[in-house]
């Protein structure tokens, strides 16, 4: 367990697994023998690296821009993988038995193995961690891997902590934390290298949170185009917009509203004001960061990216 060393400011013990820190986790061995079949669709990401946006994107372009469809929930439509539920929902309900439960799932890889294909997956687990027959593609199921640079990354993950996660800390020991690969799902570049070295297998496709800001129309059409889907440039146009900042932040299918004002009803929170659904900037992170920890991200950027040809 690591949270000793966290002073505190993490309501929830880590475990290291394969040198990956993971939340203790039931599921073990049931990941690694997974089935896997030949039409999931898998969207594999660091936390906080655009992680939701790119799922909506992948759900939307496979069900030829379905929004109806879509006014379902995201987590519904959409399931995390290695899923532990921080709250003992059965508990609450005990206690509160008017409550309005989010989507509960207590077992997650039972809930996925019992969906109707095609499905579609969320994962935070690096490469080597994923299911054996999704790793060996011994199937044609796809992967769909999204990237962030550190910084914004970091600062994005330090909100999400404040929200979800119960830290209480500054912005500067969470640096610390982040950077010393402390945090879950860490090492981070490890992650990003592991999926970055699969780029050109052709059942995976690396793409980056910035060039989804960037030039999302274009990111679309590749991802079309890698699950084989021809879209018509309405259905891309209308799509964008769908995926546009201000219609994620307001759609609670996608936004989390639901299981933060569930979070709010019972007192987990920590930062009461905060969204899943932040500030979607590039450079933030470069602006809220010390120069100490501007130069330290930079060094450790260099060190680890220098033999890759991946560049932020
Ligand atoms: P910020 O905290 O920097 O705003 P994840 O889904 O992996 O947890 O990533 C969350 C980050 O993606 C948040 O970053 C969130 O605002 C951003 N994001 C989500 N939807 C977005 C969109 N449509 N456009 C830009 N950024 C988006």
């Amino acid at each position: 367990v690591l949270n000793k060393s966290f002073d505190n400011t993490f309501r929830n013990g880590y475990i290291k697994a394969n040198d990956v820190v993971l939340s203790a986790s039931k599921f073990g061995q049931r990941i690694q023998d997974m089935e896997i079949r030949d039409d999931d669709i898998w969207v594999c990401s660091f936390p906080k690296t655009g992680t939701t946006w790119c799922q909506e994107m992948t759900w939307c372009i496979a069900n030829d821009v379905d929004l109806e469809g879509a006014k379902q929930s995201l987590a519904e439509r959409f399931p995390f993988f290695e899923h532990t539920p921080q709250v003992d929902y059965e508990k609450v309900l005990q206690e509160k038995p008017n409550l309005k439960l989010p989507l509960y799932v207590s077992d997650s890889i039972t809930f996925i193995n019992e969906l109707k294909s095609p499905r579609f997956i969320k994962t935070h687990l690096p490469y080597k961690l994923l299911p054996k027959k999704l790793r060996d593609q011994s199937t044609k199921a796809k992967i769909v891997y999204v990237a962030r640079n550190p910084k914004d990354t970091c600062l994005s993950y330090y909100h999400h902590c404040c929200l979800l996660d119960g830290y209480n800390g500054t912005f500067n020991d969470f640096c610390k934390l982040f950077t010393s690969d402390s945090l879950l799902f860490s090492p981070f570049f490890d992650h990003i290298l592991g999926y970055w070295e699969r780029r050109n297998d052709s059942q995976v496709l690396f793409l980056k949170y910035e060039d989804m800001k960037q030039d999302l129309r274009t990111v679309i059409r590749r991802t079309a185009q890698f699950i084989s889907k021809d879209l018509t440039d309405d259905q891309v146009l209308v799509l964008e917009d769908h995926l546009s900042f201000k219609s994620m932040k307001n759609n609670r299918a996608v936004n989390f509203e639901p299981v933060i004002e569930f979070y709010k009803t019972i007192n987990y929170l920590v930062d009461t004001q905060g969204s899943f659904i932040r500030s979607g900037i590039v450079g933030e992170g470069k602006q809220k960061m010390s120069p100490e920890f501007i130069k330290v991200f930079d060094e450790w950027e260099e060190k680890c990216l220098s033999k890759s040809e991946l560049k932020f």
